[in-house]
């Protein structure tokens, strides 16, 4: 049943919120589990859709895992991999699972995963994926829509990434572990996840310098060398982000724990330069808050440590209402620009042309019907809900519960006015039986 958020805007959030585990972190370190025979313990899991995912994409391959809830863990069995195929279906839901094909390579030598295809933000290639791969000694061959690629040994090599791509440079660490020799990956994605990944591999018994800088070295090892461990995630910086905005952009002032915000240097700048107040409270734990109405800002997304493109559409939303006006470019995506048709509807006045767009404050937002078109517009209409005058509906609540955890919850706790229903309760409301205002 398609589900939705209903937003009554105007309050200003306070009080505290804890952020979970990085989802595109964790994702990749669930992959990477199957490098090892034996029990993995991963540790600041978030309750996701696409957590479920890529453990339906291990599951598929004969691992075996617990999920525990509760102590947001999973432990992941991979003593035995009975098959090299992801399927379509998994690959399809979510682009992540692709990453499931360098840690195939690196345990089996031989993978058959689905290709992704593009998505709703833009077309996605996965070219620097496959001649990495290529480089490495796969042979590969596209056929049926899934890419095969088999070797009976890889080797070491320099591999130089075009673009920085973090899901490239995740896919060629992950084969590079087992691999013959050195290699090395010069422009390398510098992503604080990609840090992540190759500590986590690191603790595995995997041997890898230089992550978080432009050229990574990963001295191969033998799969025996390999051994089971227990690992802690780190924080996820975008959700994070997205609560610093929606305290800034309901003039609030709140509490945000576990997070590290070394993480969002380049992001904390630009609210400080709109007229936030971000304070250090203790190494994880900021205090931020915001009382005047904001200035405009201009800026370019760009890969880490530049403006996260994950958070373009969410500041574009606190632009709406800013003096002046704001530039915004964007430069991962040709199509990340999602949110603008909805933000107008709300009343912004947004000029888009190709990947610039240009935000000339308004006085105010006023509530609309607006559709979640991928995860992060999705975030970003949530908190034009709360900012706005008057009532919002969020459509489309699956994409944003890809990636944020008891958005709804978090954001109560807050003192935001967001319920969930689904059609059901939508045909109550707009036959006029409940007003749906009476349960928020
Ligand atoms: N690209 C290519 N060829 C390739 C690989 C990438 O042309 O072989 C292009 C892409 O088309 C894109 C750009 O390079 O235009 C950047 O893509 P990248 O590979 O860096 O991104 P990704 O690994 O597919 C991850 C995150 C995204 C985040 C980007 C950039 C995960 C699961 N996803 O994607 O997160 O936007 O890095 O930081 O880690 C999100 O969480 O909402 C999200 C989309």
């Amino acid at each position: 049943m398609a589900e939705k958020f209903k937003i009554i805007g105007g309050e200003s959030l306070k009080g505290e919120v804890s952020i979970g585990g990085a989802k595109n972190a964790v994702l990749k370190l669930l992959a990477a589990t199957i490098l090892v025979k034996g029990s993995t313990k991963i540790y600041n899991v978030p309750q996701l859709t696409d957590v479920d995912i890529m453990l339906n994409v291990l599951s598929d391959l004969g691992a075996k895992y617990i999920y525990n809830k509760d102590e947001k863990s999973v432990v992941v069995d991979a003593d035995s991999i009975t098959s090299i195929t992801a399927k379509y279906e998994l690959v399809s839901k979510m682009r992540a699972s692709f990453i499931i094909l360098g840690a195939l390579m690196s345990r089996c030598r031989e993978a058959i995963v689905a290709l992704p295809g593009g998505c709703a933000i833009g077309e996605r290639r996965v070219d620097f994926h496959i001649k990495g791969l290529e480089a490495l000694g796969a042979k590969i061959k596209i056929e049926n829509g899934y890419v095969h690629a088999k070797a009976s040994k890889l080797i070491g090599t320099d591999i130089y990434l075009d673009i920085p791509s973090v899901g490239a440079t995740e896919n060629l660490m992950l084969a590079a572990v087992t691999a013959e020799g050195s290699t090395r990956i010069q422009n390398a994605a510098q992503e604080p996840e990609i840090i992540d990944l190759a500590n986590f591999l690191n603790t595995l018994g995997a041997d890898i310098s230089g992550a978080g800088t432009s050229e990574i070295v990963i001295n191969g090892v033998k799969q025996e060398h390999l051994h089971p461990a227990e690992y802690t995630t780190i924080p996820d910086r975008i959700e994070a982000g997205t609560y610093m905005a929606a305290v800034v952009a309901t003039r609030g002032k709140a509490i945000i724990k576990n997070v590290y915000p070394a993480h969002l240097t380049f992001f904390n700048d630009k609210l400080i330069k709109m007229g936030a107040s971000i304070k250090l409270v203790e190494p994880t734990t900021i205090e931020v808050s915001c009382r005047n109405k904001l200035n405009s800002i201009n800026f370019v997304t760009q890969p880490y440590p530049g403006f996260p493109t994950d958070l373009q559409a969410i500041a574009m939303t606190l632009l709406t209402t800013a003096n002046g006006v704001g530039i915004i470019t964007e430069s991962l995506y040709e199509n990340r620009f999602m949110q603008v048709p909805d933000l107008r509807r709300m009343g912004a006045d947004i000029h888009q042309d190709r990947n610039h767009a240009i935000i000339k404050g308004v006085k105010n937002l006023t509530g609309a019907t607006v559709v979640a078109s991928d995860l992060r517009a999705g975030a970003a209409l949530v908190i034009a809900g709360l900012m706005a005058n008057g009532e919002t509906i969020v459509e489309k609540l699956h994409h944003v519960d890809r990636g944020y955890e008891a958005f709804e919850h978090k954001l109560s706790n807050l003192g935001a006015k967001i319920k969930r229903f689904n059609d059901t309760d939508n045909t109550i409301q707009n036959s006029g039986m409940v007003d749906i205002r009476g349960i928020l």
